[in-house]
């Protein structure tokens, strides 16, 4: 069945190209309930696909080479031979770089392409930490696997965009966001796996809700402090010697004393973080919101204190929604520097707390998910 916001895509499609879509898809946006900042060093993430999507439009026009693109929310075109784009990208920055990057992927596969003139929307924030980029590159992916028959699966989707993200965006992120847009349905909480690439989902606890809120402030990934983080992470587990998985936790311990300061924080946060994640799936299994609660109040603290990649305003409505009855705890979610806050809440509050606390912190209401 076709879904309304398909139709409204697919009509802007027809009028800006004048032919009709062959494809339509669609992926979602996520929120990360836990596991932050460690996809990367091959953790396990628990990130929430939410119920805002970005839609692909793909025709096949009566043309015998290039691809056009028309971003339908800013009402802009470009048009470019692919192979051309492959071999001279240009510099990072530009929206067409999460529509042409992911088809530039599937080169290997198909060396010549047809001519394709796409169109996309995408309902999901940008620079939210909502994963709005990734949305959009599976969503692509997608539709193009569908059109030249290719037979990739959600994983190998999921790569392929992350390789995109890398190459053409210059964001060298982990695999959580792509694999949330690829695996999980809108509502659909995902247990991911990053260091075998594998996820399944989980139902969340009953009774409560979790409620996301834009701080409005807004990060760019592809600035220098994301790789940052990365690159200490990586350097911390090179100078180990060791995976992720196999240090325990230890914050205090001897076995970080030979790192530099920003390595030790990354493998501390890291550390820590993916203990509170496994906690977090006893919670969940459990039932336990309240534990829960606690394990993301903990997680915010890591990423705020130890590995900073929070900021003033989204530590601001950390601590109000503490002090809102009703919260089992909160966190920053996604890459950080601004972006959104999640906090869990009982289903019963959740309009009384989302009233109080865009009324006290100045922040936007984006969703409230009863799981
Ligand atoms: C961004 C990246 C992800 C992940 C998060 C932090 O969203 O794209 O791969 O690293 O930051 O958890």
């Amino acid at each position: 069945m076709r879904r309304s916001n398909d139709i409204t895509l697919a009509d802007t499609h027809v009028s800006h190209f004048g032919t009709i879509p062959f494809v339509l898809s669609q992926s979602p946006g996520r929120v990360n309930l836990i596991g932050e900042h460690i996809d990367y060093s091959g953790g396990i993430v628990l990130p929430l696909a939410i119920p805002l999507m970005a839609r692909v439009a793909v025709s096949k026009p009566d043309r015998v080479s290039g691809i056009r693109v028309h971003a339908s929310d800013l009402g802009e075109s470009i048009g470019q031979d692919l192979q051309e784009y492959a071999s001279h990208p240009p510099p990072p920055g530009h929206w067409s770089h999460y529509v042409l990057g992911p088809i530039a992927m599937i080169l290997d596969l198909a060396p010549h392409p047809p001519p394709m003139d796409i169109s996309f929307s995408c309902e999901i924030p940008s620079g939210a930490g909502l994963s709005s980029s990734a949305a959009i590159e599976v969503a692509v992916l997608r539709a193009i696997n569908t059109l030249l028959d290719l037979h990739l699966d959600p994983i190998e989707i999921a790569v392929r965009c992350q390789r995109a993200e890398h190459r053409f965006a210059g964001v060298p992120c982990g695999l959580m966001d792509q694999a949330a847009s690829a695996l999980a349905e809108p509502g659909q909480l995902l247990i991911f796996d990053c260091q075998s690439n594998s996820g399944s989902t989980i139902n969340g606890i009953e009774g409560s809700s979790v409620v996301v809120l834009d701080s409005c402030v807004r990060h760019k990934l592809g600035e220098s402090a994301y790789s940052e983080r990365r690159n200490a992470a990586q350097q911390a587990f090179a100078r180990l010697g060791k995976s992720l998985r196999e240090i325990p936790e230890c914050s205090d311990s001897p076995c970080l004393s030979v790192l530099s300061q920003p390595e030790r924080d990354a493998a501390d946060h890291a550390v820590s973080e993916l203990q509170r994640v496994r906690d977090a799936i006893d919670a969940i299994t459990e039932q336990a919101p309240d534990h829960l609660g606690k394990l993301l109040n903990a997680s915010h603290k890591s990423l705020s204190e130890t590995l900073r990649v929070s900021c003033d305003r989204v530590d601001q409505i950390f601590h109000l929604a503490q002090s809102i009855p009703g919260v089992y705890g909160a966190r920053m979610t996604g890459g950080g520097f601004g972006g959104c806050v999640l906090a869990l809440v009982e289903s019963a509050r959740r309009e009384a707390f989302t009233a109080e606390i865009t009324a006290q912190a100045a922040c936007t209401h984006v969703l409230s998910h009863a799981w």
